[in-house]
């Protein structure tokens, strides 16, 4: 019987001691390297979930820094079946305000010094990414989160820039009239290599801030994300224990899972 996994990419703040039952840490290696650190399995209810902490432990990792691959590769390994990753985020558009929620459906990728497929070696590979997140997963998470009393917005165009720094006032004008809603810097190339991994992808993005577009509002600035995401970290939680409640017992195959069927394009024989 197909049962899920749920692995969680998220910050540090939103793995507790007691949030999973056995919980146990693996530290795993990946023959893409080092992922952000180790991975935290255990159950909620009768779902089993694995954590990973995106920026490593007391957020040591720049966005730049973290290998995606890595962290991928390790929760694939860990038996994970469906990923969700937990991020703040800032807002590109009025109606989107601080504190509340968005499940991002569609990306822009800016960013530059990533590496951003598994398929790098000898075998070519092309995944189809128009739809790049899992529906299925993100309709669960966002009833999930209603449930836990936030408040969400079903869909959403995310921005992913390379960071460190926060955009220009320019670009992030320059985003919005793209279409972008929310901005981030850790989207990308998660979407993408779990694509690549066959893993279905749902983002919740937690609102910290309005960028930098907004006129009569401060620009974004760390104090304040951190204050948002302190006060937004017990809501998050609450939403994973809402998503293990409502899950069904079993779960169903996703086209996400054979991704890769159709994709490879070198032939079998050319595999070393
Ligand atoms: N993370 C939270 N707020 C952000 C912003 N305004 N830009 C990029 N990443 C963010």
């Amino acid at each position: 019987m197909a049962q899920w996994h749920i692995g969680i990419i998220g910050g540090s703040g939103l793995y507790h001691p007691g949030t999973l039952d056995e919980a146990q840490e693996h530290t795993l290696e990946s023959p893409f390297g080092q992922p952000s650190g180790p991975i935290t399995s255990g159950r909620i209810g009768g779902v089993r979930f694995s954590f990973i902490a995106r920026h490593g432990a007391g957020h040591r990792l720049s966005p730049s820094a973290i290998n995606y691959r890595a962290n991928i590769d390790a929760l694939k390994r860990c038996g994970v079946t469906d990923l969700l990753a937990i991020s703040a985020i800032g807002s590109l558009r009025e109606e989107i305000a601080p504190g509340q929620f968005v499940l991002a459906d569609q990306f822009i990728d800016r960013t530059q010094s990533r590496d951003r497929t598994f398929f790098d070696g000898s075998i070519v590979a092309h995944v189809g990414l128009a739809d790049p997140v899992c529906s299925r997963l993100s309709d669960w998470v966002g009833q999930a989160a209603r449930q836990a009393g936030a408040m969400v917005h079903d869909r959403g165009c995310y921005v992913a820039i390379e960071g460190p720094q926060f955009s220009t006032g320019a670009e992030s004008r320059m985003f919005r009239s793209w279409g972008g809603d929310v901005i981030g810097m850790t989207a990308m190339p998660e979407a993408r290599l779990a694509r690549e991994a066959e893993l279905p992808y749902a983002l919740l993005g937690m609102v910290t801030d309005y960028d930098g577009w907004r006129e009569g509002e401060e620009p974004v600035a760390v104090p304040e994300i951190l204050r948002i995401m302190r006060a937004n970290a017990e809501t998050a939680r609450a939403v994973l224990v809402r998503l293990a409640a409502l899950l069904p017992s079993v779960r169903n195959i996703s086209p996400i899972d054979s991704a890769l069927e159709g994709a490879i394009i070198t032939p079998r024989t050319q595999w070393d």
